[in-house]
């Protein structure tokens, strides 16, 4: 998931090489290439030893790219330099150690095993599909009674978003569900993620105030339509686009009365949709709603808050979904049958060197303060130890940063004994959202620093160079953290049902290359690492690629697209047309995974046939979207004014007559 840097109040430095990044053409046709030593029978998978030397292959890679100066460092311009190593603080830190680090479970740090291609299926019943969001597709910002969200007004304001783009129209989603639900039932999908706009069916966020039919009535006409094509709907509730007036009124979610208004949004949509919905999803990555919205403020509603206002909003979202998980199971559970889970999202991270502890704490530290923030409370019901320590009072530990900023309180919000009751076991699925992987290592950042959810971790990310990054820039291709993350979810939270509810790649704007090979490649690879995963015994039930069609990329605009679907946005009707993976996509849900090599290897080859004849009607699109013009707009002035004519000829005519 995203995390820039520079929001992080810290720069990329690159030391070496240029990275392959040309923009455009080049980037097209790049290909991955995460060749690996081949495993022999499935039996060998399940049983045989991490290939050798490959616990320690992190370390050598980092230890030699570190050599040549090949990393690029994300954290570390400050030169803040590692503790002073006096004998004092080494006995300070061995006993905080003892006290304050939270054990990773059964997760064995050790055990990397990036082992190669894997062929096999899953097991049935394995549900595959496609995600979307409501603003990041579905347009008609305004229509049919529709109330503004946080993200139209953020979106409206001059420099937030790359080249000032909106979502008012994005792929028109709202008036063109039909043509999508065609698309998913071509490549025979089980289901179909997207999100309900809050301010579409309560405009002003209240359910007291009004109910906008028209849009209950969309939702309910796309849910209709999704089963009688046998797609399954999930739904999420809450994809960030929170009711603009509850962010003016209340401060959206710094305030606590969001738990209820949130509750009471929720609620309707059990009433209205619960009857065909059997899934849902209360929140689509609170991580990303708590540091981008209310940390950074690269996300609407923009707030920087730093150091504060993200637990804040996040200690609100948590207890919301506990109290929706709640009403649900009280008032609508035992008639509608269904489940409420939450969509997490979060990157991998795993050590520099696996054989230092302290490279170790600062990775599982890394996906404490990413997933466990919300992920522990849910399972478990309090935060991380490792968040309480580093982020609270206590001096003894070695974070402490509110203690060393001379607070009084945490800054990290405290369950109450009843709270901590309420908000765990509230999980019926999880959802998991994941993209890419970091390497961590420990790096203290001084007290003076200023208080920041991203000094509070003490850690500095690096990527390897050699990692391809086809897309956007915080996404490095790296299928085995896929597997790792799945496995520290499993020995965490004891196993949970899991559906993975985002994953994919991107692409540039400048990229209009349909064959797109790099995405059939991430795919292949991170579904196979998942397909490992379930072999590992992670309870995974079904794979949503993200996502259906190109859309509004929060505030990266139009400029990166994840669509399976090309969505050409130079044209008004915004047509779709399938870029290579979708066939490759095809092909894997049809086969319920990877059956053999001889197969697998011909679907990148089918798929790419097909993708030129798309390329050529691509082309020829602005030519379409210009004879459109030429029938709608020319043609008919051309009309008029040749009525007009006749119409003063004629009464000229009459006038000589007379
Ligand atoms: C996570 C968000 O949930 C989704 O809206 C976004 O498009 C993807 N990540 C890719 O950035």
């Amino acid at each position: 998931m995203k995390q820039k840097h520079n929001e992080r109040g810290v720069q990329r430095q690159h030391f070496g090489g240029e990275k392959g990044r040309d923009g455009g053409g080049a980037r097209c046709s790049w290909s991955l290439d995460h060749s690996q030593e081949a495993w022999r029978t499935p039996q060998d998978f399940l049983t045989a030893p991490s290939p050798a030397g490959s616990d320690k292959s992190a370390v050598a890679m980092a230890t030699h790219i570190r050599a040549e100066d090949r990393f690029f460092w994300l954290v570390w311009q400050f030169g803040v330099t590692e503790a002073s190593g006096t004998m004092l603080r080494t006995g300070m830190r061995l006993l905080a150690l003892a006290l304050c680090v939270s054990a990773g479970g059964d997760f064995d740090w050790t055990k990397n095993e990036k082992t190669s291609f894997y062929y096999g299926t899953f097991p049935t019943g394995f549900s595959w599909g496609v995600g979307s969001s409501a603003y990041q597709t579905e347009g008609a910002w305004n229509t049919d009674g529709k109330g503004m969200s946080i993200w139209d007004v953020f979106a409206h304001k001059k420099g937030k978003i790359s080249s000032n783009e909106t979502g008012d129209s994005s792929c028109e989603g709202y008036y063109k569900f039909k043509d999508d639900i065609n698309l998913m039932k071509e490549m025979k999908l089980n289901h179909y993620r997207f999100s309900v706009s809050w301010p579409r069916i309560l405009p002003s966020g209240l359910r007291s105030e009004h109910v906008n039919e028209k849009g209950i009535r969309y939702y309910s006409d796309l849910i209709d339509l999704l089963l009688d094509s046998k797609i399954t709907p999930v739904v999420t509730l809450y994809h960030w686009d929170l009711p603009q007036v509850l962010q003016e009124k209340y401060g959206g979610w710094q305030n606590a009365s969001m738990v209820g208004y949130f509750n009471e949004f929720a609620n309707l949509c059990f009433e209205r949709f619960g009857n065909r919905v059997k899934h849902w999803i209360t929140f689509n990555n609170p991580w990303s709603i708590s540091v981008e919205g209310y940390e950074t403020g690269e996300h609407a509603p923009g707030l920087r808050m730093r150091g504060s206002g993200a637990y804040k909003a996040a200690h609100h979202i948590i207890k919301a979904h506990a109290k929706v998980w709640h009403t649900y199971d009280m008032k609508w559970r035992s008639k509608q049958k269904g489940l409420i889970g939450i969509s997490l999202t979060a990157d991998w991270g795993e050590p520099v060197d696996v054989s230092n502890q302290r490279d170790v704490e600062a990775a599982e530290r890394y996906i404490h303060f990413y997933l466990g923030w919300f992920a522990t409370p849910l399972f478990h019901g309090d935060y991380p130890a490792v968040m309480k320590e580093y982020i609270g009072t206590f001096t003894l530990c070695s974070g402490r940063k509110s203690g060393q900023q001379g607070l009084g309180a945490s800054r990290l919000p405290v369950f109450s004994p009843q709270e901590k009751s309420y908000v765990r076991g509230t999980v019926d699925f999880l959802g998991l959202g994941h993209y890419t992987t970091r390497y961590v290592t420990q790096k203290n950042y001084p007290s003076g620093f200023g208080d920041s959810y991203f000094a509070d971790r003490d850690l500095a990310e690096l990527v390897d160079p050699k990692w391809p990054d086809p897309g956007s820039e915080w996404l490095y291709s790296v299928p085995w953290g896929f597997r790792r993350l799945l496995n520290f979810v499993k020995t965490q939270y004891g196993n949970p049902m899991i559906y993975v509810t985002e994953n994919g790649v991107s692409e540039k704007m400048q990229c209009t290359d349909l064959c797109d090979d790099w995405r059939m490649q991430y795919f292949r690879e991170y579904i196979n690492e998942l397909l490992k995963a379930v072999r590992d015994g992670v309870n995974v039930k079904g794979y949503t690629a993200w996502s259906l069609l190109d859309g509004f990329e929060w505030d990266e605009g139009f400029s990166e697209r994840f669509g399976l679907y090309f969505v050409d946005f130079r044209n008004k009707n915004k047509p779709r047309f399938p870029k290579a993976s979708v066939q490759f996509y095809k092909r894997i849900i049809s086969s319920n995974g990877f059956p053999n090599q001889r197969e697998v290897e011909s679907w990148k080859r089918k798929a790419v046939e097909t993708c030129s004849s798309s390329n050529q009607l691509l082309a020829a699109d602005p030519l379409v979207g210009h004879m459109e013009m030429v029938t709608e707009i020319v043609v008919p002035t051309v009309c008029t004014l040749c009525i007009l004519l006749s119409a003063v000829f004629f009464m000229f005519l009459l006038r000589r007559r007379l």
